[in-house]
């Protein structure tokens, strides 16, 4: 059994004092939950304020990008020790818009998992077509591309700890009101878990947490996590609302 994974990305939003609110909002109404953890991820400079929150509560805490060196003349970074240190548990790499936006490469995000999960964080690996990608048929081959590049050289290790976790967000449902269909994204994780067995083994792929990423809300969560192969989910603009994110959290609990 898959322990799912609830996760809000609130990505470059909030300032300190909004962090701190919407953090205490969904400690007070969150659910103390059983059958899935719950990750708030909040943006850099204000993961601090936000772990004093969090601190002593079922609520876990995330960062939304890590550096993989250690410490040294790396202007502007941010190393998997610094995170540790202030109580993060789990970062995203290679979220779309690291890789679309910010122009992050295969070479970059694999030294990112390995050096992150190295430090025991549980690693958010993302994978996820572009429109133009899905349009062209090409879906499944970028996806199987991203898996291999990101995860080489990955100790079997890091996966039996369950320290990873992969997130499938197609770009083209991201912040778009879009959201893939339930179908679909079980077609999606089913394939990613596939390919997974190859990459690792049958036995670790099904110890891997998939979570969909894309446009969730409050009405289409429960749905999607009724898919065996949707093992949670990484929400973005639902989850800068305490209501709409613990209604997704209640929802996970409920399937
Ligand atoms: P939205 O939920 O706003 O579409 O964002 C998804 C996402 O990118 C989460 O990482």
């Amino acid at each position: 059994m898959r322990t799912k994974l609830i996760a809000g990305n609130w990505k470059m939003n909030l300032g300190k004092a909004e962090s701190i609110t919407l953090a205490g909002e969904i400690r007070q109404k969150a659910p103390k939950t059983t059958k899935s953890q719950v990750l708030l991820i909040p943006s850099f400079v204000h993961i601090d304020a936000v772990a004093q929150v969090v601190s002593k509560s079922h609520l876990l805490l995330g960062a939304q990008d890590v550096y993989y060196e250690r410490s040294g003349a790396f202007t502007g970074e941010v190393s998997p020790e610094m995170l540790l240190e202030i109580g993060v548990s789990h970062v995203l790499v290679g979220h779309s818009e690291r890789r679309h936006v910010i122009g992050e490469t295969d070479a970059v995000l694999n030294k990112k998992v390995l050096a992150a999960s190295a430090e025991k964080l549980v690693v958010i690996y993302c994978v996820g077509e572009t429109l133009e990608e899905r349009n062209a048929g090409r879906a499944a081959e970028v996806i199987l591309h991203q898996l291999k590049t990101g995860l080489a050289n990955l100790s079997h290790d890091v996966i039996a700890m369950g320290h990873l976790v992969i997130a499938y967000e197609p770009v083209w449902a991201i912040g778009t009101g879009q959201t893939a269909t339930p179908a679909h994204a079980q077609e999606t994780h089913a394939f990613i878990r596939a390919r997974l067995s190859e990459i690792v083994s049958p036995e670790l792929a099904g110890q891997i947490r998939i979570q969909y990423g894309g446009s969730v809300k409050k009405s289409n969560a429960a749905e999607l996590l009724s898919q065996p192969d949707v093992d949670g989910l990484l929400i973005g603009g639902a989850s800068l609302i305490a209501d709409e994110f613990v209604a997704i959290i209640q929802a996970a609990e409920g399937v």
